[in-house]
């Protein structure tokens, strides 16, 4: 067993993981549950968990509706978290629509806007390192409009080459990009692509489900035209996410799903729509889920982002020496090195080794690392990698769960003679 390289923790996250009911009970093998992959989903603490039961178990209603004190209570919550989240970005609330997480998020702009405003000889950038739920909505759109797709390519380390950008952007509509990369980690330069996309005419839809989590976002300082996000990545529950976008731009679409909440007065022929932002929350809400992302924003936001960002960086700092050890070894790490470049996710190979079967070695050791293709299948084929591992941090993760993924690397090479 190696030794532990570094023993320097900052309280602040150990107090932290208290606070996550999960990460206090031990696996069915009795290890101490490492969880290295909250780039997939984040543990919930305990006062998100609160705020769903307080909601089930006190003023559960239906909202806008009732005048009764429950669900004017009800309604008061939910359009409160909706506040709350909406500060969270520097937005305000009627710019922020509820969705069920970032995917739909982005069908919204693919079916409202797109669709609606893109045809033969328009073209949307998108980029080499997108997760499929912000590439496959746009090949809809470009087969159903005419479109042309394009892509802002990746290098070897998992950097985007920014080099041919202007060309890229002629005759360009929409640029679609991840804030960063759920697979590499890597930080997509949106200080460089949101500014040359607004000069070269285009609109900018930036996918921050890896985002809003891990670094500070503030929407107008960014100029971002829409900005979609997902609560399940930022401590909040599944089932929730919310969608930004440039109020001008939000009142000319057309809705995108039709039926009750979303209208303001309907005819048997025809229907007016209700304002920002309900015409695009059609039915019954998720109400208790919104409540609850409402509570994980004031948890995030009293930990403080900046901090998270320290945090993580110093993390992947300390991760990538540690794996880095392995090297001679055979292990791999993909995308960039410099922790400047990377927010809370490292991918690597161990070997021969199948990035599954690595998984299943360090999950006998409670480690839960993510294996596979990470949604992001034409990234794959184009590095030639047919899976990896994935180690992803965030708030709750201390270097000691780092040197229990260097620990859990050991067994696996003991076991496979490396
Ligand atoms: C970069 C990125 N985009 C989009 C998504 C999709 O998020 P959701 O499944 O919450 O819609 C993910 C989820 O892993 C992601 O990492």
């Amino acid at each position: 067993m190696t030794p532990s390289l570094h023993h320097d923790v900052d309280p602040k996250a150990t107090r932290l993981a208290a606070d996550f009911p999960i990460l206090q009970h031990p696996t069915s093998r009795g290890k101490r549950l490492v969880y290295l992959d909250s780039a997939a989903t984040s543990q919930k603490p305990q006062a998100v968990i609160d705020a769903l039961v307080e909601y089930y178990t006190r003023y559960n209603a239906n909202i806008h509706r009732g005048v009764y004190e429950i669900a004017a209570r009800a309604t008061d919550a939910f359009e409160g978290a909706r506040a709350k989240v909406a500060a969270f970005v520097n937005a305000e609330a009627p710019e922020l629509i509820w969705t069920r997480n970032t995917t739909e998020a982005i069908n919204l702009v693919a079916y409202s806007w797109a669709a609606n405003n893109l045809g033969p000889g328009d073209a949307i950038l998108t980029t080499e390192l997108e997760h499929h739920s912000d590439l496959v909505p746009w090949q809809l759109v470009a087969e159903n409009t005419g479109a042309q797709l394009r892509f802002i390519p990746v290098d070897e380390r998992g950097l985007l080459v920014l080099d041919d950008l202007d060309r890229l952007l002629e005759g360009c509509k929409l640029v679609a990009t991840s804030h960063v990369s759920n697979t590499l980690g890597t930080i997509v330069p949106l200080d460089v692509i949101i500014p040359g996309a607004h000069a070269a005419g285009a609109l900018v839809l930036v996918d921050g489900a890896q985002g809003a989590p891990h670094l500070p976002v503030d929407v107008k300082a960014l100029d971002v035209d829409f900005y979609a996000f997902s609560g399940h990545k930022m401590l909040g529950p599944t089932g929730i996410g919310a969608l930004y976008g440039k109020r001008a731009l939000l009142e000319a679409m057309p809705p995108f799903l039709a039926g009750g909440d979303m209208i303001r007065k309907v005819e048997y022929e025809k229907t007016t729509f209700n304002e920002l932002p309900w015409k695009f929350e059609a039915g019954t809400s998720n109400i208790a889920d919104a409540i609850g992302f409402g509570a994980a924003v004031d948890y995030l936001r009293d930990v403080g982002m900046d901090w998270v960002r320290a945090h993580e960086r110093r993390l992947c700092t300390y991760a990538l020496e540690r794996l880095s050890a392995f090297e001679p070894r055979g292990l791999a790490i993909y995308g960039p090195r410099d922790p400047d470049l990377i927010s809370g996710a490292i991918s690597f190979n161990f070997a021969d080794i199948h990035a599954h079967d690595l998984a299943s070695i360090l999950d006998i050791e409670g480690i839960c690392v993510r294996a596979g293709h990470h949604c992001t299948m034409p990234l794959m084929n184009k590095m030639g990698w047919v899976a990896t591992a994935r180690a992803s941090f965030y708030i709750y993760n201390t270097e000691a769960d780092v040197d229990a993924l260097a620990d859990g690397l050991e067994k696996a090479a003991a076991v496979f003679k490396l």
